[in-house]
């Protein structure tokens, strides 16, 4: 399916013509085998309406061919020219606030504009005629990072009038429609689906179930924006891969629907990020979280389109990355299962906003120490890379991802630090620090696999979905739900006439009777004779048939159930009423470790991550010192050292690499 290892995001339009066979001598000599180019190219590749200029990429294309270097392209309609713009400016997004984002960056389009789409179709149809069977080119990109700089998405009058269609599609009727979102509530109600307006800036606060309709409108009109364009390609590009350039937790839309559409999927990682200001700071668990939601979405390995290459920063600079921390960013994307690394970019350019989210090389195109960095990385890692294709961690422990569940904990997250990403975290960290393999999967998927399963904050309870908990925890599985589980309907409504739970009473065997929102507190939990801190919320609960594992340490409902278990069937389900700080999830963690039969890949000192995969005969142990101290090791035995040094300790940001057969 892929046939790269390696590569970089090149822009040879930022370049004099007489750079690029350097350029591609230099990236064949670092063993790169691929670039991918021409997502932001769109007024040098169509200067005005239908007068295609393709002969400066067929060229760079063949400079670069001739090297033996391959190209993914990238449809460049994340940034549509000025001439479009101007040819009809109601192509320029629409923000909740009624202001147009107008032309000048990039992304100023609307998805669904009607005008919009002819040019694409126009542009993308001579696109994909000629470049399609390019003997270089061997797979596509659609838009860049779709679902980038929407956060407020697009409520002009096209929107508008295709999310009414849309609600048309699902309710059939006002009176359905008025009862889905509880319209009775401040005279929200709706005689006809045209006096049905998108969320946009109200005197107070909006409805829950209309903004929730909302998200889900987005979401499937990103999806159709990118079929609009696959289905013009695929046929005038036979037996090329179509992936997408995806952004970890960004939440605009379906990542898993989109997945389905893919022959892979690829992932744009920024350790180092948008400026963040301390970038010394262990976020190791949080980039690691990141690529194993992106694994999960096809349950298969995954390409990084853009790997931090250097320095990065727009307006504002980040750190300079650490001497061996850019390679062990790398090698942590391959450690969570990227089958490919592609740089960006090669070279930081002179002009625009992005003069110094800096490349492989800096802007004299003299290579220096990161450079020196990535190459002697890629020659490491290209033979062991190619044995390990296909290469996946073993199935132990999943989070079950749900969008419904996110856009509804964010359209009311109950406390202000509450949030799904960061909830699923606080278990993602535990068992990141235990090295235990994590998997993160979805509602319609397959879980016998998975011997524990967590599903943080489910708020929205679908019977059909309640079920498949039950199945799966009759069958054996462990089950972890959280604090405001079962509390909705998938419309957004809550659920009343029955205590909480709700759906999820009988497999919990507790009943919620209160709850306490722990505003700028936190409280306590006993467990196991140890006071440990809880944050953000607090279920009043007693058992059903439950028994108890924690308990409240403070507050009015002192001494009352905080953590439960419940056995269920062949299996379990444990309920944890708060989100719980560092140290009790790590106790709670290693307790559903114990319970669930989980493995560890490894002991070390905390910072250091160890990873496995493993394909058929053989399998790779990853160990990745994060931090900027040395720090020890304790490699469990059988495993033969291929890249590193041995020894009970590794320099910081070191890595080691472990094979064995099976
Ligand atoms: C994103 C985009 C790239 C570039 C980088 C750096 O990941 O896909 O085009 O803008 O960020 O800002
Ligand atoms: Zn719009």
């Amino acid at each position: 399916m892929k046939d790269f290892l390696f590569g970089a995001d090149y822009y040879p339009e930022h370049w004099p013509r007489s750079r690029w066979e350097t350029d591609a001598v230099m990236m064949r000599d670092m063993g790169l085998d691929v670039v991918r180019l021409a997502e932001f190219s769109w007024f040098k590749l169509e200067p005005e309406e239908g007068k295609f200029d393709f002969a400066w990429l067929d060229e760079a294309l063949e400079v670069l061919g001739r090297a033996g270097i391959k190209a993914i392209l990238g449809t460049p309609t994340a940034a549509p020219p000025a001439w479009i713009i101007a040819s009809d400016p109601s192509i320029e997004p629409v923000d909740s606030q009624g202001r147009v984002h107008h032309f000048g960056g990039r992304h100023h389009d609307c998805q669904s504009n009607q005008t919009y789409r002819k040019h694409i179709a126009r542009f993308v149809t001579a696109f994909a005629d000629h470049f399609g069977k390019n003997e270089h080119v061997i797979g596509w990109q659609i838009d860049n990072e779709l679902g980038n700089s929407h956060d407020d998405f697009c409520h002009c009058p096209s929107c508008q009038a295709r999310f009414r269609e849309w609600l048309k599609g699902k309710y059939g009727t006002a009176e359905a429609l008025n009862r889905a979102w509880g319209t009775e509530f401040w005279s929200q109600g709706y005689q006809d689906f045209s006096q049905v307006t998108s969320p946009m800036i109200t005197a107070t606060g909006g409805n829950p179930s209309r903004d929730l309709d909302w998200r889900r409108f987005c979401a499937d009109l990103v999806l159709e924006f990118h079929e609009f364009q696959a289905k013009i390609i695929r046929p005038r590009s036979p037996g090329r891969f179509i992936t997408h350039n995806l952004m970890g937790f960004c939440d605009k839309f379906r990542y898993d629907e989109l997945a389905k559409m893919l022959e892979f999927v690829s992932q744009d990682q920024y350790p180092g990020g948008h400026f963040r200001p301390n970038p010394s700071a262990d976020r190791s668990a949080e980039m690691a979280a990141e690529l194993d939601f992106v694994r999960g979405l096809k349950d298969q390995p995954f390409s990084v389109m853009e790997q931090q290459s250097s320095i990065t920063g727009w307006e504002i600079l980040g750190r300079a990355p650490k001497p061996g921390q850019l390679a062990l960013w790398s090698l942590q994307t391959v450690a969570h299962g990227a089958d490919a690394v592609i740089w960006f970019r090669w070279r930081s350019c002179a002009m625009g906003m992005e003069q110094y989210w800096h490349g492989l090389l800096p802007h004299s195109g003299i290579p220096g120490r990161n450079f020196e960095e990535l190459s002697a990385f890629v020659r490491q890692l290209k033979p062991l890379l190619r044995d390990m294709q296909g290469a996946m961690p073993e199935k132990q422990a999943a989070i079950l991802f749900s969008y419904d569940q996110e856009w509804a904990a964010r359209i009311q997250p109950h406390h202000p630090d509450l949030s799904y990403t960061g909830h699923l975290m606080s278990y993602y960290r535990a068992l990141h620090a235990r090295n235990i393999p994590v998997d993160f999967t979805f509602p319609d998927r397959d879980w016998s696999a998975y011997k524990l399963l967590i599903a943080p904050l489910w708020f929205l309870a679908d019977p059909g979905e309640n079920e498949k908990f039950r199945n799966y925890v009759k069958a054996g599985g462990t089950l972890v739900l959280t604090c405001r589980s079962g509390i909705k309907h998938p419309s957004n409504l809550c659920i009343t006439d029955l205590p909480l739970p709700a759906g999820l009473t009988d497999l919990a065997g507790i009943e919620v009777d209160e709850y306490d929102c722990l505003r700028d507190c936190e409280n306590t939990v006993l467990w196991e004779g140890h006071a440990y801190p809880c944050l953000k919320w607090c279920d009043i609960m007693h058992t059903v048939s439950a028994e108890v594992r924690g308990t409240w340490g403070g507050e009015f409902y002192a001494g009352t159930p905080a953590i439960t278990r419940n056995a269920y069937g062949s299996g379990a389900v444990w309920y944890v009423g708060t989100e719980m700080g560092d140290d009790l999830a790590l106790a709670v963690i290693q307790a559903l470790e114990k319970e669930c039969g989980l493995s560890s890949a490894g002991t070390a000192d905390k910072g250091v991550e160890i990873t496995v995969r493993r394909k058929e005969k053989s399998s790779w142990l990853f160990v990745l010192n994060h931090t900027d101290e040395s720090r020890s090791v304790d490699i469990p035995k059988g495993w033969h050292l291929l890249q590193g040094t041995e020894g009970p300790v590794l320099p910081p940001f070191g890595f080691r690499i472990y094979s064995k057969e099976k």
